[in-house]
């Protein structure tokens, strides 16, 4: 069985992230999305609220996919889950270098587990929470760029600040 992680801040969940594991759940018998609880980084949606965006987004689509949340290094955490591949998505080739220096570092740590990277489609490949996040706070639309119930949430959370 071969089990890939595919890890990530998905704050929030965009088109692009759901792109991704589309993809995955193809090439991969089980997948875990999982979010990292990083104290030192702020983020819009508490780990809960990223979970419970994924977990709608997912569950009845695809069954073979789970969520979960780690702390620590990645490659612990995919060790304890059993997990031979981590998933990286790759937008752009400003992407490339981050990704290139953890991949290696990465496989370093834990020789056994292999990163795949993966493209999403063309059409979010300029696609990110970041700007989803910076439109949604000026009050421009992110309609087809994230899920109809994570555009809800953005709204909810910009209109309370
Ligand atoms: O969505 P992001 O923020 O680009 O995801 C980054 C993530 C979570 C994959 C990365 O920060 C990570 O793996 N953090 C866990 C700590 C770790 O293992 N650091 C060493 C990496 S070589």
């Amino acid at each position: 069985m071969t089990k890939a992680v595919y890890p990530g801040s998905f704050d929030p969940l965009t088109f692009g992230h759901l792109d991704i594991v589309e993809r995955c759940v193809r090439l991969f018998d089980r997948v875990v999305v999982s979010i990292l609880t990083n104290p030192a980084k702020e983020a819009l949606f508490s780990v809960e609220e990223r979970c419970d965006m994924i977990d709608k987004a997912v569950r009845k689509r695809f069954p073979n996919v789970e969520v979960d949340v780690f702390h620590g290094l990645l490659v612990d955490y995919a060790r304890e889950k059993d997990a031979q591949v981590i998933v990286r998505g790759i937008r752009a080739v400003t992407d490339y270098e981050y990704e290139f220096q953890m991949a290696l570092m990465n496989r370093r740590l834990a020789p056994g587990i292999e990163t795949v990277f993966m493209m999403p489609a063309e059409h979010y490949s300029y696609l990110s929470s970041r700007l989803v996040k910076e439109i949604a706070s000026l009050g421009g639309s992110v309609e087809g760029l994230v899920p109809p119930q994570v555009e809800k949430r953005l709204k909810k959370k910009f209109r309370k600040s």
